[in-house]
């Protein structure tokens, strides 16, 4: 597979193609140290067998904000230098911290712009990102990632809603490009110029007059002419588009770019990979061979690999997937799709790092802040061959499922095919009843269930049901 193929990054070489990218896990304090439950998590991607693991965001300054990792001071290069060492322990797989800068928040909805900073401090900036990445070098990471997607400093300054009016300015996009340019050139005069670097930014804004594919193909060119060992496409989470709740911080991940930043159930699999595919082709086109990663509901193992097969990206960045199942890739490279834990894009996740809190996967053991082990010794949990099995009726556009308790299960996979279709999983319930609300009326579904252990690990499908739901009395009259 495609998959499993070795990936050099500048110096660094990959196992794989897959990818974890950062999430901030809030398993550290208010200051910012690594912690054993950081070290933890990480390590068991490595165990799961992931090829690139970027480490979450972590500040290049001090500035409060909640349970976030730092990288502002030498004092943190032990802690971080201990994270590398475990994980490298762990496995081949490469560890990159992601390096951020953000801009002041506060709880009346006001938020610092990128016109508000002086040069002074943009020149700090510069030079804030240098001795990050050289502390990252220092700590034993085999690289390090500029996060220049989403709300934050760099981000704001590639965006077609940069308001500055300066050299730094929005109206062109050499302007927009200026900072990290320069924060390019500070990383490598003080990190070397041998470190590989990747650059995180938005291949769409997904806001109101935000950039598109149009300008973040010629980002990438730029992004590649600076020398960046290798590009991480993310999408929107922008604070332009952010709902304010009173009393809080905004929140740049609850408006609509947020929402394919961390697409929920209800949005496609795979929704970015197409224009990823037009910024690799682009950078094709003008001589450029950098690794390109994407992100956005890839944890299907088919889409994955479809998305290398056909050259659309040299990584899968697969988050939420990895954060419900690290073991995924081995499982995966072991050809045993059918013990995956699948992530169902409920965006508990989401709502824990909105809140600050720690970050788990509703589908781990409750109470639990770590994924469990794989043990494939464990019982899964079996149908009762006694209880009657799966039913599914049609009712008022509707079709409602219902099924017996399974011994033992800590929750249900709920499938649905469509004609011809493959079943695709729909949600995953702590209940015994689950309705579908997007059938189509005068058409035929199928489903199945599968009970799930506490560990996530799923059991045998149910019998699968077909249903034909009644076609509204207005068609074909
Ligand atoms: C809880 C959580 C925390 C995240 N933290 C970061 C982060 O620190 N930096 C970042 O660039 N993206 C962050 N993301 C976005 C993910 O890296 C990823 O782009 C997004 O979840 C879409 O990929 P997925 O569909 O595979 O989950 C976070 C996402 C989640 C769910």
């Amino acid at each position: 597979m495609k998959l499993f193929e070795p990936l050099n990054i500048g110096s660094m070489l990959v196992p794989n193609r897959v990818m974890v990218p950062a999430m901030v896990t809030h398993l550290c304090k208010e200051d910012g140290v690594v912690t054993q439950d950081t070290v933890e998590r990480y390590v068991r991607y490595a165990s799961g067998g992931a090829g690139l693991i970027i480490v979450e965001a972590m500040a290049v300054h001090q500035v409060k904000s909640g349970p976030l990792l730092r990288i502002s001071d030498d004092r943190y290069v032990p802690g971080l230098r201990e994270l590398a060492r475990k994980v490298h322990d762990a496995s081949d797989s490469k560890l990159v911290p992601q390096i951020i800068h953000f801009l002041k928040v506060a709880r009346s909805g006001w938020r610092q712009t990128a016109d508000m900073l002086s040069v002074a401090e943009i020149d700090q900036i510069v030079e804030q990102f240098g001795d990050a990445v050289r502390r990252a070098r220092e700590a034993g990471f085999d690289g390090a990632e500029l996060h220049s997607a989403h709300a934050y400093t760099l981000s704001s300054f590639l965006s077609r809603a940069n308001p500055r009016t300066d050299e730094y300015g929005g109206q062109t996009l050499e302007g927009r490009l200026r900072l990290i340019g320069r924060v390019m050139e500070s990383v490598r005069r003080k990190a070397g110029a041998d470190f590989p670097v990747g650059i995180r930014f938005n291949v769409e804004e997904f806001i109101k007059n935000g950039y598109t594919v149009v300008d973040s193909k010629r980002i990438a060119l730029r992004l590649a002419e600076l020398g960046a060992a290798y590009l991480s496409l993310s999408a929107g989470g922008k604070f332009e588009d952010a709902v304010h709740t009173p009393g809080q911080v905004l929140y740049p991940y609850n408006g609509y770019s947020g929402d394919r930043c961390m697409p929920g159930d209800w949005l496609p699999r795979a929704l970015h990979a197409d224009l990823a595919a037009e910024v690799k082709r682009h950078l094709i086109e003008n001589g450029h061979r950098i690794p390109v990663g994407v992100a956005g509901k890839l944890s299907d193992p088919h889409d994955a690999e479809r998305l290398l097969a056909e050259g659309k990206a040299d990584l899968v960045g697969i988050a939420r997937g990895l954060l419900a199942d690290p073991d995924w890739p081995n499982k995966v490279r072991r050809g045993e799709l059918e013990r995956i834990v699948q992530c169902d894009y409920c965006n508990v996740c989401k709502a824990l790092d909105g809140t600050h809190r720690t970050v788990i996967c509703a589908l781990w053991p409750q109470g639990t802040i770590q994924a469990p082990a794989d043990n494939p010794a464990i019982q899964v949990p079996q149908w009762t061959p006694s209880a009657a099995g799966l039913t599914a009726i049609a009712r008022e556009s509707r079709v409602e499922l219902k099924w017996p308790k399974a011994a033992g299960a800590s929750h249900y996979e709920v499938y649905r095919a469509e004609a011809r279709g493959h079943a695709e999983l729909i949600d995953a319930v702590k209940v015994a009843f689950w309705v579908d609300n997007a059938v189509l009326g005068g058409h035929r579904y199928t489903y199945h269930v599968r009970p799930c252990a506490a560990s996530g690990r799923p059991g045998p499908r149910s019998a699968t049901v077909g249903v034909d739901v009644p076609a509204p009395s207005y068609l074909n009259r």
